[in-house]
């Protein structure tokens, strides 16, 4: 069986992942349709992969029997209503993270996706990028001990348009929860507290939406261990994804800022090219996310990182953003969620 997948949004990771699809990069899964409101959108991505359809309305692509599953990455405050839709109508979904942006939309998410017996995967890229996994390999076979610290840096080139800051949800739940999700998965222990501070260094028009564009979170694990995750969106040399895990036996780094495994040595000294952006460093991720969506969807196998992390990562998110406003820890409620690993 091929998965006939329709993507909606096509912005900055809405293109990356209908590209993925539409030059069968995913095995197991083909581009249908694609969606998007913005006028000339959809028709300039279909006629760019040689599609016969598309379409401004993903109603549209709700009522086509010929989709299986939607591809959605919109932006986050459309998650919740676009996810309930495509559950009514029995399409399978993987959506982008966040899951949504507020509690009561992520468990009315859960119950509908439950009561249309369809599956949802989130996307938490990290986990299938092969580093990370190869990471949490050697972090399970003991390597480094027992993992007790975990430090996470995410800067970003720039900041993206002020029309997408608008609708992110701030800091902590746009560019944390990458963080959070994938410390919850490599530490193997839920998040118990977390305070955050922030500021803004280079973005004015971010304070209007009470958003920052440098940020920390301190954090603190059912397990004992502790962490600090370093959110930014002033990177201005490249895309800068650093990860350790510190273990009482000896540490493990993740992820290079390296594009290309040169280093260039000439009469000026000696430079490397520097990772420019996340659909670069992701790209392996973002592929093998939805070739294992597609594989799911195949097989009846439970996605790798479902609504129910959505929403331990969205409750962490909003603990971290609660925990910035008002200058206190904040502490989660989470002691009796099984971290899967
Ligand atoms: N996993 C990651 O690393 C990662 C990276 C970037 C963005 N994201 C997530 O992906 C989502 C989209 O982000 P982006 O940066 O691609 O945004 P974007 O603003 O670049 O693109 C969003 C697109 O969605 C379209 N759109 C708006 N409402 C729609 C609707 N109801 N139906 C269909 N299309 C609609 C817009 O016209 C636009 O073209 C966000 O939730 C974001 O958090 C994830």
């Amino acid at each position: 069986m091929t998965v006939r997948c329709a993507v909606l949004g096509l912005g900055r990771l809405g293109y990356h992942h209908a590209k993925n699809l539409a030059t069968h990069q995913i095995s197991g899964a083909e581009l249908i349709t694609v969606c998007d409101p913005m006028k000339g959108r959809a028709a300039e991505v279909a006629q760019e992969f040689g599609l016969p359809n598309c379409t401004r309305s993903p109603q549209e692509v709700f009522e086509d029997s010929e989709i299986d599953a939607v591809v959605i990455v919109t932006p986050t405050s459309t998650h919740a209503n676009l996810i309930k839709q495509a559950a009514k109508a029995g399409k399978q979904i993987f959506v982008e993270k966040p899951l949504t942006q507020n509690l009561t939309e992520a468990q009315e998410i859960i119950n509908t996706i439950s009561e249309h017996n369809v599956m949802c995967q989130v996307g938490f890229m990290r986990r299938f990028d092969p580093a990370y996994a190869e990471a949490k390999k050697r972090i399970v076979a003991g390597d480094i001990g027992e993992p007790i610290y975990f430090k996470g840096i995410t800067r970003d080139a720039g900041s993206p348009p002020e029309e997408f800051i608008k609708h992110s949800g701030r800091m902590f739940l746009d560019v944390s929860i990458h963080d959070y999700d994938i410390a919850r998965y490599l530490m193997n222990s839920e998040i118990i507290s977390v305070s955050a501070q922030g500021k803004v260094l280079r973005n004015g028009f971010m304070e209007k939406y009470n958003d920052v564009d440098q940020a920390i979170s301190y954090i603190e694990f059912e397990s004992g261990a502790a962490g600090d995750i370093e959110a930014s969106r002033n990177s201005p040399y490249g895309h800068d994804i650093r990860t350790e895990v510190i273990g009482t036996e000896g540490s493990i780094f993740i992820g290079t800022l390296r594009n290309q495994n040169i280093t260039l040595l000439n009469s000026k000294g000696s430079n490397y090219e520097i990772i420019p952006d996340f659909q670069t460093r992701f790209h392996d991720a973002y592929r093998l996310e939805l070739v294992d969506f597609a594989d799911c969807i195949r097989t009846g196998n439970r996605p790798k990182v479902t609504e129910f992390d959505g929403k331990i990562n969205l409750e962490i998110a909003i603990a971290a953003t609660e925990a910035f406003d008002s200058g206190t820890t904040v502490y989660l409620n989470n002691q009796n969620i099984a971290v899967k690993s």
